[in-house]
């Protein structure tokens, strides 16, 4: 099984889970900026490619490059993978998941969530700031809830764990076909 990962990431979450994905699948790993640059026929070697990216208000960041080629790549095995900072519990995880894949690329690509975490020191300015505004929005609500997730984003954390990558191993090696959402 010959498998490409192509990620994007800002703060290093989805490019630590990136590169645990490609050590134990023995993959060829590449930031999307260095994919674009290569031509079609770099693809074709590869019987399995995974796009890994951060979740940015529930999407995947720059998915759509991965989505737009999706169609030319259908006989191999395809994957999303996206990274964000809530806990794989979280119900909106199986929200982002089911509005990542269109529905008439579901029969041949799955997408899986691993939970990455939040670190305020490598984030950029724009996404601090929007951080700052949705905190913000949550705290200024009544309920509990809302008081709690503001508090809990508002600090860096990591929730990341390797055993997260298994069920996209076993996707990719066929041992199991994955549930389409
Ligand atoms: C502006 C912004 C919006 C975010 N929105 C979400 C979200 O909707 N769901 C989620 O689980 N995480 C969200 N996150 C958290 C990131 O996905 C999380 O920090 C992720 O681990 C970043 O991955 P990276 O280190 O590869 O950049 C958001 C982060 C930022 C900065």
């Amino acid at each position: 099984m010959k498998t490409l990962i192509i990620y994007t990431s800002q703060t290093g979450f989805t490019k630590k889970y990136s590169q645990w994905l490609a050590d134990k699948m023995k993959a060829d790993i590449y930031d999307l900026k260095e994919a674009k640059k290569k031509d079609a026929a770099f693809f074709d070697p590869y019987d399995a490619i995974v796009y890994a990216g951060w979740i940015m208000a529930g999407k995947v960041v720059k998915s759509n490059w991965f989505l737009g080629k999706a169609d030319g790549w259908r006989k191999k095995r395809l994957a999303v993978m996206a990274v964000g900072g809530s806990p794989n519990d979280n119900p909106d995880v199986e929200v982002t998941l089911k509005n990542l894949i269109p529905e008439d690329k579901k029969p041949y690509m799955r997408a899986f969530y691993c939970q990455g975490g939040f670190d305020y020191d490598k984030m950029k300015g724009p996404s601090k700031l929007a951080m700052k505004m949705f905190t913000g929005a949550l705290k200024k609500k009544n309920d509990d809830k809302s008081q709690q997730v503001a508090e809990y984003i508002s600090k860096s954390y990591d929730i990341s764990d390797v055993k997260f990558i298994e069920p996209i191993v076993d996707y990719l090696e066929g041992l199991n076909v994955g549930t389409p959402i």
